[in-house]
């Protein structure tokens, strides 16, 4: 079998179909990690962003059913789950004690970590590693908070550049029902308490995710996400991202 050949070459399980992953060349945004050889990472780093509530869990848990029935071996990150300084980042958020830098430089480091500890060794083994969440979040977070754009653009340098990043973007109404059919309360860090931007629990819900989506679109424009229509039913949006993540394995 000649090269192209294998590499078009499809495994067939029922209605599941996928193309064996082509290799991609990868790069980092800016500075990254120093002494990483990026052409040893053969694996897809697909990321998923979106507001709270906009259906990450879900599409991500489906992906991941998806992928390993069809034979890849898969890893999940996301933010804030590292062990090396996500209990400060905790206490941090409690007290809302620390300056906006050092908030940002917290999450970079977490972050940092993730990439060096889950990501990277995922990509090395050939595997396809899915983010819920990515810099786009920490630095749409930092945005609404002032932070300079170009700053952290340079800060997170640091990133690896994914194969494919999906924005579920989902209307304000939606993800209001979704997250009070989820946790009945609107969390404390979503609903923009910390911002002070009006006293009503929905108002400021509202306000808080429409600054977050302006900020989003800006970083859209800059790094190229895909959008992807998440008001659509769970399902329809399955379709799309395996669709699209279809065509990241078969290198198009
Ligand atoms: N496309 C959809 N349509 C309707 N409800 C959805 C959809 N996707 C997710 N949900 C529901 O919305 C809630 C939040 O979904 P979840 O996947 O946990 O979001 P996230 O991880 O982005 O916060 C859950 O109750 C989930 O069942
Ligand atoms: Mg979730």
């Amino acid at each position: 079998m000649d090269r192209n050949s294998k590499d078009l070459r499809l495994k067939r399980d029922g209605k599941r179909r996928i193309v064996l992953p082509k290799p991609s060349s990868k790069r980092f945004y800016g500075h990254g990690i120093p002494g990483i050889d990026v052409h040893q990472l053969g694996g897809k780093l697909i990321v998923v962003e979106g507001a709270d509530g906009s259906g990450r869990s879900t599409q991500i848990s489906r992906l991941v059913e998806w992928l390993e029935g069809c034979g890849h071996a898969t890893v999940q990150v996301g933010l804030k789950r590292s062990t090396l300084v996500s209990e400060e980042l905790e206490q941090a958020k409690q007290g809302n004690i620390l300056s906006r830098t050092t908030m940002s430089l917290f999450y970079a480091t977490d972050f940092a970590d993730q990439l060096e500890n889950r990501i990277l060794p995922g990509l090395r083994a050939g595997s396809m590693v899915l983010a819920d969440r990515y810099i786009y979040t920490l630095m749409v977070r930092d945005m609404v908070r002032g932070m300079d754009e170009h700053w952290l653009r340079n800060l997170y340098g640091i990133a690896l550049a994914p194969d494919a990043v999906f924005y579920l973007s989902v209307s304000p109404e939606q993800l209001v029902q979704r997250n009070f059919a989820k946790n009945f309360a609107l969390d404390y860090w979503e609903s923009g308490m910390d911002l002070g931007l009006s006293r009503d629990m929905f108002d400021r819900f509202l306000k808080s995710q429409a600054l977050m989506a302006q900020h989003f679109q800006r970083l859209q424009a800059y790094y190229g996400f895909t959008i992807v229509n998440g008001d659509r039913s769970m399902d329809e949006i399955t379709l799309e991202l395996r669709q699209q993540i279809e065509s990241v394995l078969s290198g198009k």
